[in-house]
């Protein structure tokens, strides 16, 4: 059977490339970074190095780049931390409706355990934020604004600039997840003007297990483990030296061949968007169509329920994802369609097919040729699709 994967924005494989880069220091180079002897002293160059090639990539002070175990823990230190250092005098801060969990979850914990005030900033049907949404809500008390740079779900890549400068103009900090937009497009915390900003490795060909957050100096940011003075203690815990390494390496390749690839998933996504709209009725593209991560994919097949068509099309053999949850046997739509006021049917029938590296216009076509008897055999279950 067919085996496509549709589904890089969820992971990638690791480029064999980066796992040769790495595999020296799962083995031979073993040392804990913080002994003061020889193997610790080689183990502890290899991180710095690494943190050298990850800082420079955005842009940053390797002093400002701190190793964490992937973007929700970046998301959480960066939220928690915050929130920690501020809560004297500052318990507000907003949220972008589209966030991922890893924001989303976090900021409502702060809300209902620790009795700070959360607002969730609306998004339009394209799910960009306006400067008018942030100055509707943001206050004298507001300590930060966290909205993510490109969108899991949609590809939607935020214009953060003015809303960064919104944020700053009453004196709080602003976070941003850059999980989905690294190595895909150009992120430079100094243009961007970011005081935080999570990434991680997996979603770009690296290790999973390995991210980073950046702290611009002098922001205050409390850690949320204790027990050693890893990483400026703000981040205790041994180094995953080899993790390191591999992000590095990822990035490298990354930057080496973000042009090409964004030119080339481009190209895959319009061929493809086109072709499903031609051949089905009543399918809708979830996000804009210009601004987008091209590798991300969200089409709405109004009458077929997403997680029957992911079922449907893992039969074929073909990996895709629906952003629906199920929660109590009941299938609820997307938060982040559901926050573009997209009407929750259409949300109900959404997919995302999520492209990469090695996805080819054969593999394409090869869905193509399925998807319509998927989509048609649960239009015609469907009680309320009758056309
Ligand atoms: C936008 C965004 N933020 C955060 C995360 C979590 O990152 P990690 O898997 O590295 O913890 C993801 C992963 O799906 C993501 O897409």
């Amino acid at each position: 059977m067919k085996s496509i994967y549709l589904d890089h924005n969820a992971t990638t494989p690791v480029d064999p490339i980066v796992v040769e880069a790495m595999l020296p220091y799962l083995s031979g180079v073993y040392g804990n970074a913080s002994s003061a002897h020889n193997f610790g002293r080689d183990a502890k160059v290899a991180l710095e190095n690494a943190r050298d090639a990850v800082a420079s990539h955005i842009n940053c002070e390797p002093s400002e780049l701190y190793f964490t175990s992937g973007g929700t823990e970046s998301d959480n230190i960066a939220l928690l931390g915050t929130a920690e250092k501020y809560k004297k005098t500052k318990n507000h801060l907003m949220v972008g409706a589209t966030e991922h969990h890893a924001v989303l979850e976090t900021a409502e914990y702060l809300q209902n355990k620790h009795d700070f005030r959360l607002d969730i900033i609306p998004v339009n049907h394209d799910g960009f934020i306006s400067t008018g949404a942030i100055k509707n809500l943001i206050t004298d008390k507001t300590f930060l604004t966290s909205i993510m740079l490109a969108n899991n779900e949609t590809g939607t890549i935020q214009n953060l600039v003015p809303l960064v400068e919104a944020t700053h103009a009453q004196g709080a900090l602003f976070h941003t997840d850059a999980v989905q937009a690294i190595g895909k497009i150009k992120v430079d915390v100094k243009e961007l003007g970011v005081d935080l900003l999570s990434l991680t490795a997996h979603k770009i060909y690296g290790p999973k297990g390995i991210g980073a957050l950046f702290i611009k100096q002098g922001v205050r940011v409390s850690p949320l483990f204790y027990g050693g003075s890893h990483e400026k203690k703000r981040r205790p815990g041994t180094e995953n030296i080899a993790g390191a390494v591999g992000l590095a390496k990822t990035l490298e390749i990354a930057q080496s061949r973000m042009d090409a690839d964004h030119k080339m998933l481009t190209e895959l996504s319009d061929y493809f968007i086109s072709k499903v709209q031609a051949l089905l009725p009543d399918v809708y593209l979830n996000g804009p169509v210009s601004n987008r991560i091209p590798q991300t994919v969200n089409l709405s097949f109004q009458g077929a329920e997403g997680e029957s068509l992911l079922l449907g099309l893992d039969l074929k053999g073909v990996a895709v994802s629906s952003g629906s949850a199920c929660t109590s046997g009941a299938t609820e739509p997307s938060h982040v369609l559901q926050a573009m006021g997209i009407d929750k049917v259409i949300s109900q029938g959404a997919i995302r097919f999520s492209m990469g590296r090695s996805t080819t216009k054969d593999e394409l076509d090869y869905v193509l040729s399925v998807l319509p008897e998927v989509v048609n055999r649960l239009r015609e279950l469907s009680p309320i699709y009758n056309k």
